[in-house]
């Protein structure tokens, strides 16, 4: 995307913490803004918030995990400012429990509410991109996608988070030719209202809102003394990756680091066991058919 002024965005998510962040960003830089949420009044109360700063914003209701609710926003967003060319698809629960104490509900809840959220919300939003030739698609992802050891007892939620990040590296192979490029933002800890809102939002379909069947833990491990920042400080951080097309915004230096260490060691490591197996059993066979496995091969 090369300008964010005179464009129109959809936020996913937006009626708290990071997503109200960006929306209220969005609308600072110039784009117009449809602020959406499972929560309308949160939403609401987010666009106020814009519209009453000289801003422009729409509230609009919207549950990620319900194809039919985000096709219903996008027409809203597309009938209040017209082609959406900022999508930002930031809509997420966590959950910190070990996989085997939670309910086949939370599982598939967490699941998708942050991966096909993700997927359907950027299906819905394509088509129209696509037609005008130009879009960017920002995920919010995590770091618990990218370093799933980091934080335990985060099984759904890292799984999720990690498709994200191969869903937008993929994806973009295929909109390159439609000048549409994507981010997935990794945040590693960001003020928000996720431990609070936790157990207001969950759909109806996995159960309806209810306390204390996903819990929302304190992060306990090495990472106490980890800074938490103000989702309006991280937005412009965030917003001038989609501004220069970059595929990743990690917004903490501590995990850019530990993520650059991790890596080296995982590919080192990765090399030097399949170099020693190659030396002691030769490469693993070509099949003489290439892809396809032909009968009596
Ligand atoms: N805060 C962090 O440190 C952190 C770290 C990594 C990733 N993230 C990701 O950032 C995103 C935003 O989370 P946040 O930290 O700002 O928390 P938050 O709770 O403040 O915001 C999440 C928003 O998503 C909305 N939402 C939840 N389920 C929804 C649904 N089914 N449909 C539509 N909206 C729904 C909530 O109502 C809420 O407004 C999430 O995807 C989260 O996983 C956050």
């Amino acid at each position: 995307m090369t300008a964010i002024r005179g464009k129109a965005a959809v936020v996913t998510g937006g009626g708290s913490g990071i997503g109200a962040g960006l929306a209220k960003e969005l609308a600072r830089q110039g784009a117009s803004v449809a602020v959406t949420d499972i929560l309308l009044a949160n939403a609401q109360k987010v666009a106020d918030q814009i519209n009453a700063s000289g801003g422009k914003a729409v509230a609009i209701q919207c549950d990620v995990c319900d194809r039919a609710s985000i096709n219903e926003m996008r027409d809203k967003a597309v009938a209040a400012f017209g082609a959406i060319q900022l999508l930002f698809a930031n809509a997420g629960a966590t959950s910190f429990d070990p996989l085997m104490e939670m309910s086949d509900e939370d599982v598939d809840w967490i699941l998708t509410v942050n991966l096909h959220g993700v997927m359907n919300t950027t299906r819905a939003f394509l088509p129209g991109m696509m037609e005008a030739g130009e879009g960017h698609v920002c995920a919010t992802a995590s770091m618990a996608g990218l370093l799933p050891g980091w934080i335990p007892v985060h099984v759904p939620y890292s799984a999720a988070k990690a498709g994200i990040i191969g869903m937008m590296m993929n994806v973009a192979l295929e909109l390159k030719p439609y000048n549409i490029h994507t981010t997935s933002y990794c945040p590693g800890g960001v003020a928000s209202g996720m431990k609070a809102n936790n157990a207001t939002y969950r759909p109806a379909m996995f159960g309806g809102p209810g306390e204390g069947e996903v819990h929302v833990g304190e992060v306990n491990h090495e990472q106490t003394s980890l800074a938490f920042f103000h989702p309006d400080s991280v937005a412009p951080m965030v917003l001038d990756a989609v501004l220069n097309n970059r595929a990743f915004v990690f917004d903490h230096p501590e995990q850019r680091d530990l993520f650059r260490e991790t890596y080296a060691s995982v590919v080192e490591e990765c090399y030097d066991a399949a170099e020693a197996w190659e030396r002691d059993h030769g490469r693993p066979e070509a099949n003489p058919h290439g892809a396809k496995l032909v009968s009596g091969d």
